[in-house]
């Protein structure tokens, strides 16, 4: 795919974010490095790794929240460095997000009705009657009753504080979504229905960015998969390639330590054990992985050039040697 027909389009993309200690002393954490990422139109992509590794950084750059050091994004059409800050009306509609707990920021007080009827008023023309059927026709579509319209957000359990923000980003019919763990914080069951809802209503023609540290989800939500591993994206392909044979050896130990619903089928991880010495520092331009990898060695020093492997990406020096995993993220 190319930038042009993506929608969501992220080349080189690095976020950094720098402090002043207390005596002046400067520090620097470069959260996300070089990200090139694309979503297509009618794509779902998800963005996995391990607590930490930039994957809320990655996506709040799509959505113009995070100053980028270098790279380009674009999306829908638009370069997000040339359109100022904040964004003009007519981007935010088009970009809108989910975050674990989005309303707990907004004002618990606030009703229902108020909370889904916002993005209307500020992007539409629509008032008075035609504004509340439009809230209650977003709350159907959500699966909540139009009797909730008058509720305050605080006595709304967490499933449905989940679906009046998703009601929320589809009120201004969005091109591009982001979702941010938006089920992570919801029980088994809950998450579950909410990811069949996310399924139904996300922009159909429009591009999802489903981020999560959970595989086995993401498996089930995508099309394709990017992985990340403290601010680089290691490997990016089809979520088949990524779940059922994964060759960069951190998605290896990410989906080999997914654990098996079904126990009684043998499972064999590549390398039984991987030796971490804890000392270890990665090399500041080197693979990330380098420390905790088996397959680690001088050539590591320096993060390698991208791998094409049938649809998938790969950045590992090892590609070659690392053997096709037995294991794969449960279906
Ligand atoms: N606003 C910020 N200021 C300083 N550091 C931040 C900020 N946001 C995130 N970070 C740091 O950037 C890194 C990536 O964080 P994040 O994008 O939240 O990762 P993830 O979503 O994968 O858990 C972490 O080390 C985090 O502490
Ligand atoms: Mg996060």
């Amino acid at each position: 795919m190319t930038t042009t027909d993506a929608l969501v389009a992220l080349r080189g993309v690095t976020v950094i974010f720098r402090s002043t200690g207390i005596l002046g002393s400067r520090g620097e954490l470069t959260a996300v490095r070089d990200a090139d990422l694309t979503i297509g139109a009618g794509e779902t992509v998800g963005l996995v790794g391990e607590s930490g590794s930039g994957k809320t950084t990655l996506g709040r750059a799509i959505l113009g929240l995070v100053p980028m050091e270098r790279g380009t994004i674009h999306v829908a059409g638009e370069d997000l460095a040339t359109v100022g800050q904040p964004f003009p009306a007519r981007i935010r509609r088009k970009v809108q997000a989910v975050f674990q707990d989005p309303l707990q920021a907004l004002n618990p007080r606030h009703r229902v009705e108020r909370l889904v009827a916002e993005p209307l008023r500020i992007h539409t023309d629509l008032r008075g009657r035609q504004l509340q059927a439009r809230v209650v026709g977003l709350l159907e579509q959500v699966g909540l009753s139009a009797g909730l319209l008058r509720r305050r957000t605080n006595e709304l359990s967490g499933g449905q504080r989940q679906r009046v923000a998703i009601a929320r980003a589809l009120a201004v019919d969005p091109q591009v979504l982001v979702l941010d763990e938006a089920v992570s914080a919801l029980d088994v069951t809950t998450g579950a229905q909410i990811i069949k809802l996310l399924e139904r209503v996300r922009p159909a023609q429009g591009a999802t960015l489903f981020i999560s540290h959970d595989i086995a989800r993401v498996r089930s939500v995508c099309n394709r998969v990017a992985v990340m591993y403290r601010g680089r994206i290691v490997e990016f392909g089809t979520a088949d390639e990524i779940c059922g044979d994964p060759r960069h050896p951190y998605t290896q130990l990410l989906v080999a330590s997914v654990p098996d619903p079904h126990p009684h089928r043998v499972t064999t991880v590549g390398r039984a054990s991987f030796t971490v010495d804890p000392t270890a520092r990665a090399a500041p331009d080197g693979c990330p992985f380098a420390p905790r990898c088996p397959h680690a060695d001088d050539r590591c020093a320096v993060f390698p050039d991208p791998t094409v492997l049938g649809t998938r990406v790969v950045r590992c020096h090892h590609v070659a040697d690392v053997t096709t995993h037995p294991t794969e993220v449960p279906r």
